[in-house]
């Protein structure tokens, strides 16, 4: 039976999936549950100066899918509503009654070294096994000078990050915005700052649709709305692009990574932590479908890892981050081309469709005089292998890519005769 207990900087857990600093966290009540459900660790709600933040109503939308599946999910929801002491109390006991259950604590203070100085012994007087600094929250508090606010200059996470460091003896984790061009310049910053980890993504600057009646965006609050913060399923794939980025960048790629961003499911958790995350965190997922998901995840990661002969999750960790490289280091010489079986094949005509108007015309329609049925075959020596129709095919499997024997050798591009700019090779993939 795999071993799902970790150490993340520093910190040791039973299971490496926790809750992300969000409603499901910002009480005893709800984390207690979420302890009983099975979860390693939790990011308790942000906590701030008192008096504590004032939320509107209402506060969250949904991007849907076809089947009204929540697809993405937005929030205008400042950090915890509730006072510092209690917190502090109830965060306190917590720890107490679950001594083997991480509790982070994140925080977010205005830019004031005094503020810091003076929350982190009471936080650290919590038995807490470290901090989250909440650089990330995209709403609200960026105008009032925290939140991305401080993410999105790095010069602010360090200095930050150093205080914290300075202040306190806990593990600092840093939680970086999305809302960045470039995540790898916060992480650095984090880094030269001490920080013991990252953790990313926060949410993502988002409308998700409108009222056109009303002609106001949703969530609404008396006739008006603002942008909030997108997360849930349809952030995954920046998320992990973003955690690839830092794992992969020779400045950080030994910092500690918390993965967030759209997990839902083991599946999900293990392409994170392949990418590079020692841990993992859930929101939404655990919003819309409760505590008891990770129930699923820890089966699922368990016998994942026992089929593949993992024995501790530290054996996988980053173990796809070689293989995540730069454009120019792909094999120019590896081809693909696609492969219909007949004998799934519905002949709804869709991967036709995509291939004739994304300008490929690599697939032929082959209509039968007599009977009019369609047959759909694909024009190998047209094929591009973009996977565009099997991505589009409504029957999983059909189309298969299937590998070409080239006979050429592996030549990237900075090697390749068509560049123009040929760039002299000094390293490679
Ligand atoms: C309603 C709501 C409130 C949130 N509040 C916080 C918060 O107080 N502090 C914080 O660091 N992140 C907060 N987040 C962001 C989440 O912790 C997480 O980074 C983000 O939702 C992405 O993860 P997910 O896709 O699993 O939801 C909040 C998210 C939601 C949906
Ligand atoms: S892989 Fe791309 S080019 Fe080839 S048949 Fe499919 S859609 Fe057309
Ligand atoms: S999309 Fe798939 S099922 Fe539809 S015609 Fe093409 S191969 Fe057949």
């Amino acid at each position: 039976m795999a071993d799902l207990s970790i150490e993340f900087c520093g910190i040791k857990s039973v299971n490496p999936f926790w809750l992300a600093s969000a409603p499901p966290t910002d009480k005893a009540y709800n984390v207690v549950r979420a302890f009983e459900a099975g979860w390693g660790g939790v990011v308790w709600k942000t906590l701030g100066e008192d008096p504590a933040a004032v939320n509107v109503s209402s506060r969250y939308s949904a991007h849907y899918g076809k089947n009204r599946e929540v697809l993405g999910f937005n929030n205008i929801e400042l950090i915890t509503d509730r006072s510092l002491a209690i917190n502090l109390e109830e965060i306190t006991q917590v720890k107490k009654d679950w001594p083997d259950r991480v509790i982070i604590v994140s925080l977010m203070l205005p830019c004031e070294e005094q503020l810091w100085a003076d929350i982190l012994p009471l936080v650290e007087a919590t038995g807490a096994d470290g901090i989250e600094l909440n650089f990330g929250c995209p709403h609200g508090m960026p105008e009032r000078g925290m939140g991305a606010a401080v993410g999105q200059v790095p010069e602010y996470v360090e200095m930050v990050t150093r205080w914290c460091k300075t202040h306190s003896k806990l593990p600092v984790i840093v939680k970086l915005t999305p809302n960045i061009t470039d995540v790898r310049a916060p992480a650095r910053a984090a880094k030269a700052g001490g920080a013991d980890a990252v953790s990313l993504i926060n949410t993502i600057n988002s409308i998700t649709h409108l009222d056109l009646d009303q002609m106001v965006a949703f969530p609404i609050v008396g006739g008006a709305s603002t942008h909030g913060g997108y997360c849930g399923s349809a952030v995954k794939p920046i998320a992990l692009n973003m955690v690839a980025e830092i794992a992969r960048d020779p400045q950080t790629k030994d910092l500690p990574i918390s993965g967030i961003g759209g997990i839902g499911n083991w599946r999900d958790a293990a392409e994170f932590m392949a990418l590079g995350s020692g841990c993992v965190q859930v929101c939404t997922a655990a919003m819309l479908h409760g505590f008891r998901i990770v129930e699923e995840m820890k089966d699922g990661l368990s016998r994942w890892m026992d089929e593949k002969g993992y024995q501790s999750v530290s054996e996988f960790v980053g173990k796809a981050v070689p293989n995540t490289t730069d454009w120019k280091y792909l094999n120019m010489n590896y081809q693909v081309i696609a492969q219909i079986n007949q004998d799934d094949c519905i002949k709804c005509g869709r991967c036709y469709v995509a291939c004739e108007d994304t300008s490929h015309q690599s697939i032929a329609q082959l209509i039968d005089a007599a009977t009019g049925t369609r047959t759909y075959e694909v024009i190998k020596e047209e094929c591009v292998g973009c996977n565009l129709c099997e991505i589009t095919c409504p029957v999983q499997g059909c189309i298969t890519m299937v590998p070409q024997d080239t006979g050429k050798p592996y030549m990237n591009w900075t090697q390749d005769p068509r560049n123009p700019r040929a760039e002299k090779v000094t390293e490679t993939a």
